[in-house]
């Protein structure tokens, strides 16, 4: 990928995240994090009674931007992203439902996930994430802004599957970007990359 294409791609995830601010500033109900506390309930048998999941291969929703949250929940729903345990559980949210929820997680403390990451490729990784602008998208610490999400100290298994599956083309992606910027990365870079986010600190 050319610096110039990935500096457009940065201008169009900025320009998205304008235009879904001001769909969800346009005429919506206020979001409610008590109600989201109680529709998430069914969510904790996988995802942890706070978003903090444990079982590895599950993603940790604490702390992860409330837009990120809603629309991974609407792709479910309308099957642009599938999944065999998660798309249940999205189609049997209300459409009033999705802001709660996604509220409710992004209040939320994010803890580490257990992962034995390798110094080597920690170091590796680093400027990896720099080179290939992973930082400008999700922010210098990778905690996620926007429709972004948060990347440090989520799990690894999880990190390991998404990346390589933007890189196969075979993962949902909302807008594309991720597909495009993983394929510049190699099997080595994706490996490296993966361990350096699982290193990182889940909240500010
Ligand atoms: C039976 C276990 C299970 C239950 C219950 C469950 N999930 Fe999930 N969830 C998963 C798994 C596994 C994934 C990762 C799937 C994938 O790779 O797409 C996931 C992914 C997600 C993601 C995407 C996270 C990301 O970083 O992209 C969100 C958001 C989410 N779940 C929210 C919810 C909500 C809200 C509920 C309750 C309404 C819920 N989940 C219930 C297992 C579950
Ligand atoms: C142009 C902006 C942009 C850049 C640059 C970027 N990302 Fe992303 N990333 C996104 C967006 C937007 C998503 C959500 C896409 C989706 O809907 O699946 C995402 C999703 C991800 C996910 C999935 C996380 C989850 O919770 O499911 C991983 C892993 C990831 N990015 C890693 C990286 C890495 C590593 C780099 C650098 C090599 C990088 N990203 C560079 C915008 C970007």
């Amino acid at each position: 990928m050319t610096s110039r294409s990935v500096a457009l791609a940065v201008l169009s995830v900025i320009a998205l995240l304008g235009a879904l601010t001001a769909a969800a500033t346009t005429g919506t109900p206020a979001v409610d994090v008590e109600a989201g506390r109680r529709k998430a309930e069914v969510c904790a048998q996988c995802h942890g009674p706070d978003g903090n999941a444990t079982a590895p291969g599950t993603p940790s929703i604490a702390g992860m931007p409330a837009f990120y949250t809603h629309w991974q929940l609407i792709m479910y729903r309308d099957g642009r992203r599938r999944d065999p345990q998660m798309t249940p559980f999205a189609e049997r949210l209300g459409e009033g439902d999705l802001a709660d929820v996604a509220a409710f997680y992004a209040a939320q403390r994010a803890t580490a996930r257990p992962a034995s990451t390798d110094p080597a490729r920690v170091a590796a990784g680093r400027p990896l994430a720099e080179k290939f602008h992973c930082t400008s998208c999700h922010g210098p610490r990778l905690l996620g802004q926007g429709q972004v999400p948060r990347l440090a100290g989520q799990d690894f298994d999880y990190l390991m599957k998404r990346l390589s599956g933007y890189k196969a083309k075979s993962a949902s992606d909302l807008d594309g970007m991720m597909t495009m910027v993983a394929q510049g990365l190699t099997a080595a870079d994706i490996e490296s990359l993966v361990h350096f986010m699982a290193s990182l600190p889940p909240a500010p």
